[in-house]
């Protein structure tokens, strides 16, 4: 293997044979995936020759949804670590011959795959699929019930910017009511001790907003003030059914990041998105591209490195496999 200057620890057992869900992380456990992925990340960016620890291991990619970010920094992920990747795209697939989902799984399983990381539209599929396998399971998204993966690069790019995430305030901004990524970032960033709130339209904030832990605010101005972080989240047509946003020009007017509405947040503040941004409807591109503010090039870096410590950690024995789980 190419040395490292500070290697991932070896000794580190993760506590699961999947990662499904933020939900079944401890704090102690996300900690040790944010240690693990900086070494990553800090190799990454020296670019050495590519690591050897996943060679002659499998990863499967089966999206069922479309995925540009996600999709292709898990293949790079298992790249950089010398495992044989394979992308299945579902147009070209079985599953469009009618093959059902669980059939797809145990196909798969068939072939002794290591790792199959997963996107599919329906909350709960992933799960599923993992209880037929022999091998790990990534949720990769799956519909509007999370994305560990995200939150976990969410968390990396602002631990290496700001240095902690205790005691911070961060808001999510759009349409919580629909996000994967809302839901796991919450998740995730109350474990690691900072402050969440929520801003959005009533017609796109959760009914059960209530027992989420968070501050809900459907006045940007008024959410974003005092805020360290800005998290804007895309308008997820595809799971809307019906209309929930009067008019695109509307929704950016009373929601769309812009520099005025950021002007209430804490002098300094942060913005963040996990892509793919619709400029001018949740944010306006002046400030989508200023390297001064916006974290988003750094969170597409930090996917690569955060993929390649859950690949690396669900490859070792786990504390399942040895039985301390
Ligand atoms: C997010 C997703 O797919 O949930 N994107 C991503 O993974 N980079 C958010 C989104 O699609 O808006």
């Amino acid at each position: 293997m190419t040395a490292f200057k500070n290697a991932p620890d070896q000794s580190y057992l993760f506590p699961h044979r999947h990662l499904l869900s933020v939900e079944e992380l401890s704090a102690e456990t996300i900690t040790a995936l944010l240690d693990i992925s900086d070494v990553y990340a800090d190799h990454n960016r020296a670019r050495p020759s590519s690591l050897t620890s996943l060679r002659g291991r499998t990863c499967i990619n089966l999206f069922f949804e479309s995925s540009t970010r996600t999709r292709t920094s898990f293949e790079l992920a298992g790249k950089r670590l010398g495992a044989d990747v394979i992308n299945i795209s579902v147009g070209a697939s079985s599953i469009k011959k009618g093959e059902t989902l669980i059939d797809t799984a145990t196909t798969l399983n068939a072939m002794h795959a290591d790792i199959l990381v997963i996107r599919h539209g329906d909350a709960g599929a992933v799960k599923l699929l993992s209880e037929k396998v022999n091998c790990a399971v990534i949720n990769a998204g799956d519909g509007s019930h999370e994305h560990p993966t995200q939150a976990l690069l969410d968390a990396l790019t602002i631990r290496r910017r700001v240095g902690h995430l205790k005691g911070l305030t961060i808001a999510l901004c759009g349409d919580v009511s629909h996000s994967r990524v809302a839901r796991s970032n919450i998740r995730l960033l109350t474990a690691m001790g900072a402050s969440l709130r929520v801003i959005a339209p009533p017609t796109l904030m959760p009914n059960s907003i209530g027992q989420w832990g968070v501050e809900a605010f459907t006045d940007m101005r008024r959410g974003l003030a005092g805020c360290d972080i800005v998290m804007m989240l895309r308008l997820q047509k595809e799971r809307m059914q019906g209309n929930f946003v009067p008019s695109v020009r509307e929704y950016f007017h009373f929601y769309g990041l812009d520099r005025e509405k950021l002007s209430h947040a804490k002098p300094g503040a942060l913005i963040m998105h996990p892509g793919p941004m619709n400029r001018g409807v949740e944010i306006d591109s002046d400030i989508a591209d200023d390297i001064d503010l916006s974290l988003i090039q750094e969170q597409v870096e930090m996917g690569v490195a955060v993929r390649m410590a859950c690949l690396d950690v669900l490859c070792r024995p786990n504390a399942v496999s040895l039985g301390e789980g």
